[in-house]
């Protein structure tokens, strides 16, 4: 029977809903994985996100990183018998996905549905278990940003939200402001060209995009222009903003590195470009149409900035999935049993722990009970990831290597700690971990038991453990409150070593009873039954120990040991075991080179440029024999009796014996390209020394340079040089 309470599904289409609508619990959702669990003691109500990803792109290792992590901790907060909601959602609005959609000649809604639509693939293949994935463009999000805006301006203590009217660049082509990194020039220190509005990549100069040289938009090429316009602030400034985020971030409840980094913003400090700032400063929150994002209420075209309504995402996300349950999302927020934390990489820390609580406490609301501050994921090590240079791992290029979800979720799970640090992955020492601890130390335990009991003992386990098997087994369940500890504290490396050095001891107890001998001899049966039995026990144990983060495994376990691993119970004993099915293979190294492998160069034709290969290599000697130059063709007439040639009178700066201007007659084959009036007056270019040559209708004295096509047939036309304006007749060209 089902059990579970996934909403059915609701009216409109939803392009954006991850699952399709299913009678059952998703394959890797274990059976107490619901929010069922409520006759638990301790029972917790959470509230868990991790950062919106932009709505501009696929998803990259890193964010597969970022709900791995997140998602051992939910999976096992909810084997714990915790309600969780554990929801993500596209951040979908500002200029960047606005212009990447005008790009792709497609509207913003389109642009960001298409990049959704892509999204289920990698959440379903890593076993990530939101509950809910949404847009930041939802209905629930445009309603509630405005609701807050209007809750902050209207705060019966004071509006913390203000006017000011500052002077920014604008488009005048585009017809729109010009956020920084749209805006290049000069550098005003170094002067070196094609710089950023922020700051210069050469000299490493800090300034304001107003200080750029010869600014231009790399939107349109204009130049931009000072336009003095309205924007809305949020006074963090205000003391009462002061004081309460002081106490917020500096209560202990974040990391200590993350708390520390923080208090700077409260001191008067120094900028990158030597000016200093005194504690916080109020927050910009408005942008001019035309935006991509939600409308100011009770102000036409202006936009609230993408940054103030992306983490109100999350609350639109929990409030779409409550809907849809038919539950309602103002009780579930006024619990005061409701625990709210958020999973961010250290890059948007501001955001979440300076603008966010105070968006949220000015408005009066819920603020977070924690914000859990990753580091970044870099690969082999700490190569910047570039797909070109194929030193990225494509998470999609991994599932289609059939590579298992599972051996990334157990390599990374072993690297990560609650601290905010980089981690790197390196493709030898994943290889390492997953061969040698994962299946080496841990799902072989399994196998080498199982085959006896299912061929020796009609798959029955005994309760007689024996004294040392006895003993084995205490130890390893009495680990449970340590280890649930180190999931709770996010300490998921410590996790992973606590329970390797629990099946280093199982394996001792393999090596010691052998089992293999045990079985050539049936007087031993008892024996070999009792060491059997041990080892599956301690095997479900385990199993549910690494089930946070190996789901799809613990499944598998779930099936072959008759127990619920979807819970967080140690004490049960194994009574009876399924036939032995794989459990999961070795990591090939061949998987990993083709992982890594970057991707083939296109393959071009080699094609001659220009239909013939470039002449043999000579030296300058050879060049300077050949004198070219600048000649003016002061007359051009039709040949008669030639449909090719054009009869050339050229001004090459030449006098002769009399000292009076001498021109040259050269005849040419481009009147199928040029009628004679075209030619008359311009610039050209002459081969002056080449030998004269008798023609049927005169002598040529010299040749014009024109450029065809090798294959003439394919490519007929023949066209005549041009110098640049400033050449005079007869100046040589080198
Ligand atoms: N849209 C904002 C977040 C808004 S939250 C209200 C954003 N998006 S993002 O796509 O750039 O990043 C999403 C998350 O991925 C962030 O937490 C970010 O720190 C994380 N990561 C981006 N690159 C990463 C790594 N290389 N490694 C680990 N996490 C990384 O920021
Ligand atoms: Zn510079």
């Amino acid at each position: 029977p089902c059990k579970c309470r996934r909403p059915k599904p609701g009216g409109g289409p939803r392009p954006t809903r991850l699952r399709p609508p299913v009678a059952h619990p998703e394959p890797h959702r274990l059976k107490s994985q619901t929010a069922q669990e409520s006759q638990v003691p301790m029972h917790r109500k959470l509230f868990v996100t991790t950062a919106l990803p932009y709505a501009n792109g696929n998803f990259h290792i890193g964010h597969i990183m970022e709900y791995i992590q997140a998602d051992i901790w939910v999976r096992y907060q909810r084997m714990r018998g915790h309600a969780v909601n554990f929801v993500c959602a596209d951040d979908t609005h500002g200029a960047p996905i606005m212009i990447a959609a005008e790009k792709a000649g497609k509207t913003p809604q389109q642009f960001v549905a298409d990049i959704a639509a892509g999204r289920k693939q990698y959440l379903d293949g890593f076993h990530i278990s939101f509950d809910n994935w949404h847009s930041t463009d939802g209905p629930e999000n445009h309603e509630l940003a405005r609701q807050i805006y209007r809750d902050l301006r209207d705060n019966k203590d004071g509006s913390l939200i203000e006017t000011k009217t500052i002077e920014q660049f604008f488009d005048p082509e585009k017809n729109m402001f010009l956020p920084d990194r749209y805006i290049k020039g000069e550098c005003p220190k170094c002067h070196a060209k094609d710089q950023y509005g922020d700051n210069c990549e050469v000299c490493g100069t800090v300034y304001a995009p107003t200080d750029l040289i010869n600014p231009f938009s790399t939107l349109s090429g204009a130049k931009p222009e000072l336009k003095a316009s309205e924007h809305f602030f949020f006074k963090l400034s205000d003391p009462r903003c002061v004081a309460f985020l002081e106490q917020w971030t500096q209560d202990g409840k974040l990391q200590p590195e993350v708390a520390n980094k923080i208090k700077e913003w409260f001191s008067v400090r120094t900028n990158p470009d030597g000016t200093t700032s005194e504690g916080l400063g109020d927050w910009d929150i408005s942008r001019d149409a035309p935006y991509f994002g939600i409308e100011i209420p009770d102000a036409p075209g202006k936009y609230f900035y993408v940054w103030l309504d992306a983490p109100i995402g999350y609350l639109a996300s929990l409030k779409n999935l409550l809907t849809k349950r038919g539950e309602s999302y103002d009780a579930y927020m006024a619990d005061p049993k409701l625990e709210q934390y958020h999973f961010i990489g250290k890059d948007i820390v501001t955001f979440h722990t300076l603008f966010w609580p105070a968006t949220l406490h000015f408005s009066g609301r819920k603020t977070p009970n924690n914000v859990f501050v990753h580091g970044f994921l870099t690969v082999n090590n700490g190569e910047k990831m570039s797909k070109s240079r194929g030193t990225g791992l494509d998470p999609l290029k991994y599932l289609r290597l059939d590579m298992n979800p599972e051996w990334l979720r157990y390599y990374l799970a072993a690297k990560l700690s609650a601290r905010n640090e980089d981690i790197d992955f390196n493709a030898d020492d994943f290889m390492a971990r997953v061969n040698s601890d994962l299946i080496g130390k841990f799902v072989n335990i399994a196998s080498r038991a199982a085959g006896f009991l299912t061929k020796r003992f009609e798959g029955k386990l005994t309760n007689q453990f024996g004294a040392m098997g006895a003993a084995i087994l205490a130890d390893i369940r009495s680990e449970s409150d340590a280890i649930a500890a180190l999931y709770e504290s996010r300490d998921f490396g410590k996790a992973t070593r606590e329970v390797m050095l629990l099946a280093d001891k199982v394996n001792s107890y393999v090596d010691q009873h052998k089992p293999w001998d045990l079985a050539k001899d049936p007087a031993n049966n008892e024996a070999l039954h009792q060491v059997c039995s041990v080892l599956v026990n301690a095997f479900a144990v385990l199993t549910r120990y690494l089930a946070p983060i190996l789901p799809s495994l613990a499944e598998s376990v779930q099936g072959f040991v008759g127990l619920d691993m979807g819970k967080w119970n140690v004490d049960t004993n194994v009574t009876a075991i399924q036939p032995y099915q794989h459990l999961m293979q070795r990591v090939d190294v061949k998987q990993l080179d083709a992982l890594f492998e970057p991707p083939p160069a296109p393959v071009v034709e080699k094609v001659a440029p220009g239909g013939e290969d470039i002449a043999p290599t000579i030296g300058i000697d050879d060049f300077a024999k050949i004198d070219l130059r600048i000649a003016k063709i002061v007359a051009c007439a039709a040949v008669e009796g030639s449909t090719k040639l054009l009869r050339l009178t050229l001004d090459v700066g030449e006098t002769d014996d009399a000292g009076q201007p001498k021109t040259r007659n050269v005849f040419s084959g481009i009147a199928s390209m040029y009628q004679p009036e075209q030619l008359t007056g311009q610039l050209t270019v002459l081969v002056a020394n080449l030998a004269p040559r008798k023609m049927k209708f005169g002598v040529s004295e010299g040749m014009v340079l024109a450029a065809s096509h090798g294959d003439e047939k394919a490519n007929p036309g023949i066209y005549i040089l041009n110098p640049w304006p400033g050449a005079t007749p007869g100046m040589r060209i080198h």
